[in-house]
C-alpha cells in the first residue's frame, strides 16, 4: 500500500515538474564533478538566500546562506511532513560525527524534532544572536550538479543530517526563509556532507552578486568555476592564503572544547594607498581565548573592526582623500562623501585601494572602491567599514559587501583560502555564471 502510494506520486510529481526537478539521478550511476547552489540577496534584509530541495516529496526550502554557521538547520515545527525523516538516535554514528553530546526525550511527539532517544545540537540564528537546542536529524536533500559552466542534472542525498529548529528561531530572517544552510567548518556542514556524499575535492567557492536581481553562486567541490561573457575559469586565478582554525567556538550556543566553525585568516596589516595604518597588531592574533584575528562572514553585511582598528583606518583614509569635501556621515558609517565628487572606474569609484596584507608583504587582498564604498543614497557614498566597539570577540569580521563580486574558494582538506580580488577587472560578477541548464 505505501509502496503503492509512493511510487504513483513519483510519477504524478515527474510528469507535474519537469522543469524543476528533472530525473533525479541515481547516486551510483552518475558521479557529480561539482554541486552548486544559487544565491541571491534579499533587497529587504540584504541577507543572501539560497534555496535547496529536501524531504520526500521533495519540496523547495528557502535558506539563508552562513559561511560561518556549523550546519544546516530547518523549522520542524511548521509543515515539516516528510516520508523519510529520520531522528539520530543517541550514542549513533550520526551522533558522533556531528559531535553531539547531549541526548534527550520529547513530550509533545512523536513527530520531526520531537522525538525520544536522539541527540541534539543548538540550532542559531545568526543574524539576530539567538539559540535553541534541535534534535539532530537525517532526510533527502537534492542540489544540482554542474561542470563549473552551466547547471547539470539534479543529483541527492538520501540521508543528509540537518538539525531542527523551531518557528521563533526564524524571527529576523528574510520572509519566506525556513532555516540556515551552515557552510562552517564541521564534519556536518553542508561542504563536508556534500564532499562525503559523492566523493567531491573538500573544497568549495562562494561568490556573491551584489545585485538584488541577479543570482550569485555556491560551488562544492572543485573548478573549472566558468564566468561570462568569456568562460573565464576563476579557479585558475586565485592567490592563496592559509586559514585558521579558531580553538575557541565562536557560536551562540556550544559544547565544552568545541572549536569554531568560522573561517579564519591571517591578517598581518592594513595599508591604504600601499602605506601601512599604524594601530595594535596584537589584536589580529587569536588568543588562548580565542579573542582577536580575522575572519569571513556572510551574515555581517560590511566589514567590522575593532575600535582602535576603526579609528586608524579611517583616519588614514580620509588623509588620503583629503581633497575631496566630506559630507556629513550616514549612521551606520563614519566618513562619508560626495559621490559626484568621487567619479568612477571600473572597480567603483576611484578611492584609495585598502589592502589587507597577509602572510607576508607580497600577498594582500586589495579592496576597490565598488567594495570599500557603499552608496548610502543618491550622492552620498561611504566608507563601508563599522566600529564594532572595544571589546569585540573578533577584531576583522570581513563582511558581505567587501566580498561581493570576489571569488573565495575554501580548500578544507589543505587549510587555505583562495582569492580572486575584485572580478570586476576581468570583466564579469558573480551575477555572471550561466544558469541555463545544458540539455
Ligand atoms: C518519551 O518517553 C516518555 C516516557 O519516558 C513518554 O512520556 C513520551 O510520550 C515519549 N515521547 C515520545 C515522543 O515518544
Ligand atoms: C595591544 O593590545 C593587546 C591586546 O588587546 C594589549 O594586551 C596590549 O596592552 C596592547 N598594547 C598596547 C601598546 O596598547
Ligand atoms: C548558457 O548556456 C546555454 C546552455 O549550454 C547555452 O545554450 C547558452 O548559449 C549560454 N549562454 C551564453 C550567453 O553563453
Amino acid at each position: 500500500m505505501a509502496s503503492h502510494f509512493s511510487f504513483t506520486f513519483l510519477l504524478f510529481f515527474c510528469l507535474l515538474f519537469p522543469i524543476i526537478f528533472p530525473s533525479i539521478a541515481k547516486t551510483s550511476s552518475f558521479r557529480p564533478k561539482a554541486l552548486l547552489l544559487p544565491v541571491i540577496k534579499d533587497s529587504s534584509t540584504t541577507q543572501y538566500l539560497t534555496q535547496i530541495n529536501q524531504k520526500t516529496p521533495l519540496v523547495p526550502v528557502k535558506l539563508t546562506l552562513d559561511l560561518g554557521s556549523e550546519f544546516l538547520w530547518v523549522d520542524c515545527e511548521q509543515g515539516y511532513v516528510s516520508s523519510t525523516y529520520k531522528p539520530a538516535r543517541c550514542r549513533s554514528a550520526q551522533c558522533n560525527l556531528a559531535n553531539s553530546k547531549a541526548c534527550g526525550e520529547c513530550f509533545s511527539g512523536p513527530k520531526p524534532g520531537c522525538n525520544n532517544n536522539t541527540c541534539s545540537l543548538f540550532p542559531s540564528n545568526t543574524v539576530t544572536h539567538t539559540s535553541t537546542i534541535g534534535e539532530l536529524a537525517q532526510d533527502v536533500v537534492a542540489i544540482r550538479s554542474t561542470d563549473g559552466s552551466n547547471p547539470g542534472r539534479v543529483v541527492s542525498v538520501p540521508n543528509f543530517l540537518f538539525t531542527c529548529g523551531s518557528s521563533f528561531l526564524l524571527e529576523g530572517l528574510a520572509s519566506g526563509v525556513k532555516g540556515i544552510a551552515g557552510l562552517g567548518r564541521t564534519k556536518i556542514g553542508l561542504p563536508s556532507q556534500f564532499a562525503a556524499a559523492f566523493s567531491l575535492k573538500r573544497k568549495f567557492a562562494i561568490c556573491l552578486s551584489s545585485s538584488t536581481r541577479a543570482n550569485g553562486v555556491v560551488f562544492f567541490g572543485d573548478g573549472p568555476y566558468m564566468f561570462l561573457p568569456n568562460k573565464f575559469d576563476i579557479s585558475k586565478s586565485l592567490t592563496y592564503t592559509p586559514l585558521f582554525i579558531n580553538p575557541v567556538s565562536t557560536a551562540g550556543t556550544s559544547f565544552e572544547g568545541e572549536k569554531s566553525a568560522e573561517y579564519f585568516i591571517g591578517v598581518k596589516s592594513i595599508k591604504i594607498n600601499e602605506k601601512a595604518v599604524r594601530f595594535n597588531t596584537s589584536l589580529l592574533s587569536i588568543d588562548s581565548n580565542g579573542i582577536g584575528g580575522t575572519k569571513i562572514s556572510t551574515i555581517d553585511p560590511y566589514t567590522v573592526l575593532h575600535t582602535s582598528i576603526y579609528n586608524a583606518v579611517v583616519n588614514a583614509f580620509m588623509k588620503a582623500l583629503a581633497k575631496v569635501p566630506r559630507v556629513p556621515a550616514v549612521a551606520p558609517f563614519g566618513l562619508c562623501f560626495r559621490s559626484s565628487n568621487l567619479g568612477s572606474t571600473r572597480v567603483g569609484p576611484p578611492v584609495p585601494a585598502i589592502d589587507l596584507v597577509l602572510q607576508n608583504d607580497k600577498v594582500f587582498w586589495r579592496i576597490f572602491g565598488a567594495n570599500s564604498m557603499v552608496q548610502v543614497k543618491k550622492d552620498v557614498l561611504c566608507l563601508g567599514f563599522v566600529d564594532g566597539g572595544v571589546e569585540p570577540t573578533t577584531s576583522i569580521v570581513i563582511g558581505a559587501h567587501q566580498l561581493e563580486d570576489n571569488l573565495l574558494q575554501f580548500d578544507l582538506a589543505y587549510n587555505r583560502l583562495g582569492f580572486s580580488s575584485s572580478l570586476l577587472f576581468t570583466q564579469t560578477t558573480c551575477s555572471n555564471f550561466n544558469f541555463t541548464a545544458n540539455a
